[in-house]
């Protein structure tokens, strides 16, 4: 049987992660630390604590007491990194907070990681670790930097960090290919380009869109739009986790991304569009909005407000994920059309859940930060 410590399992990704590795392999164990920050909720992940093969864990990748407890009590075989702060506006208001989340927080768990699994130095002085294990840092295309009009990111496209956030996920890359380099550590690193799907923290573009139509709010766009994501559902993101730890060569980068770029003044569009739409086919959903009546002609373009632009926005990012597909087999599976409508069915669905995560200190922050828009 594998144990996975899969750290930030109560975020967006992690917990959407956690779901598909339960579905997908009966005889695992998974430990999950996460310190339960704005963004990690334990609504998300109600169902899979009542499994037995879960165990949750609530603490800080950067706490050593902490982390070293866990490979104390479990014989750890994969350590699965999503924990991190992971939104870019914040990292503009305070970066400190996410060079010590992201940066020595995984070199905190490179450390344990390491000393837990050594079993003995080989001739050259170099650790030798127990068979199977791995470490694997989940990281991002924003440590590439930005793209023009054209082009891909390939794995050997120089690291090229703009923001805080991305500045603080490549040093946390650097420090993992070091611990591979200077300690043998097996490791891979997986870089993917934006991802949408349930359980995504309303304060990113999708979700916070279609949080704001329920609302009757306006639609914040920063800039003319003209900004591009590359979009990939969240579950094939999981996926190519999944193919990675157990297949990936180790050492290696891999870059994960959906072939599917979209403007973000069309990704809105389209989720107003879609929204109606659907409360068009189903008036069950007309419900979920605030502003109450069967007339909803008012869901329509002129929500969008075109507001002051994010400092430094990165203007593209697209990846090419040539590397994976071709040595693992992957490819994204969810046509965005699909996946979109799977996406804003299960907001229209879960609103419970954007008033659970939206309470609390995100709604403090919120206000604090958006008030004046
Ligand atoms: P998220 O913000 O939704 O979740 C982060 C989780 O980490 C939360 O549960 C939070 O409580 C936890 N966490 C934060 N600081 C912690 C700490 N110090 N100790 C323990 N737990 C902590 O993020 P996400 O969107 O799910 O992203 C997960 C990972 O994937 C991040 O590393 C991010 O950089 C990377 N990534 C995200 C995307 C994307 O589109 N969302 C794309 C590529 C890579
Ligand atoms: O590319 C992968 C990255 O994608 C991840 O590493 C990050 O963790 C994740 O947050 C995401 O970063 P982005 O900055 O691309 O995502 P965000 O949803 O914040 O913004 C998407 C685009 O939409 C971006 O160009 C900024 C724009 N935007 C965002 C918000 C929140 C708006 O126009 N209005 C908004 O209100």
């Amino acid at each position: 049987m594998k144990h996975y410590l899969v750290t930030g399992g109560a975020g967006f990704i992690g917990a959407n992660f956690v779901k598909y590795l339960l579905k997908k392999h009966e005889d695992i164990q998974l430990i999950v630390l996460d310190d339960l920050t704005y963004a990690g909720n334990l609504g998300t992940i109600k169902e899979e604590l009542k499994d037995a093969r879960f165990v949750f864990i609530k603490g800080n990748i950067v706490d050593h007491q902490v982390v070293a407890k866990i490979f104390e009590k479990y014989p750890i075989d994969y350590v699965v990194n999503f924990a991190a702060e992971s939104h870019v506006d914040r990292s503009i208001e305070n970066p400190q907070l996410f060079l010590q989340t992201n940066i020595l927080g995984t070199q905190n768990l490179l450390d344990i990681a390491k000393k837990y699994w050594t079993t003995g130095k080989d001739e050259n002085g170099y650790p030798v670790y127990r068979k199977s294990v791995k470490y694997l840092q989940v990281s991002t295309d924003e440590v590439y930097g930005s793209l023009g009009e054209t082009g891909y990111f390939t794995e050997k496209t120089p690291l090229d960090p703009r923001s805080p956030y991305s500045a603080s996920k490549t040093g946390a890359d650097l420090i993992v290919s070091a611990y591979s380099e200077t300690y043998n550590l097996p490791v891979n690193i997986t870089r993917c380009s934006n991802n949408y799907g349930p359980y995504h923290f309303p304060e990113k573009l999708i979700p916070l869109i279609i949080k704001n139509i329920l609302e009757g709010e306006k639609l914040p766009v920063y800039g003319d739009g003209s900004n591009v994501r590359d979009w990939l559902y969240v579950e094939d993101h999981c996926k190519a986790i999944d193919l990675v730890i157990l297949n990936g060569k180790i050492g290696e980068v891999y870059n994960i991304g959906g072939h599917n770029e979209k403007k973000n003044i069309d990704i809105v569009k389209l989720t107003i569009a879609t929204i109606r739409r659907l409360m068009e086919e189903n008036p069950d959903y007309k419900k979920t909005l605030k502003k109450k009546g069967n007339d909803i002609s008012w869901i329509n373009n002129d929500l969008i407000t075109f507001v002051k632009d994010r400092l430094g926005h990165d203007h593209r990012y697209a990846i090419d994920p040539a590397k994976i597909t071709n040595e693992l087999g992957w490819y994204p599976e969810t046509k965005f059309e699909d996946g979109i409508v799977k996406t804003i069915r299960w907001y229209l669905e879960n609103q419970h859940w954007i008033e659970e995560v939206t309470s609390g200190e995100y709604q403090r922050y919120y206000e604090q930060m958006y008030g004046n828009r």
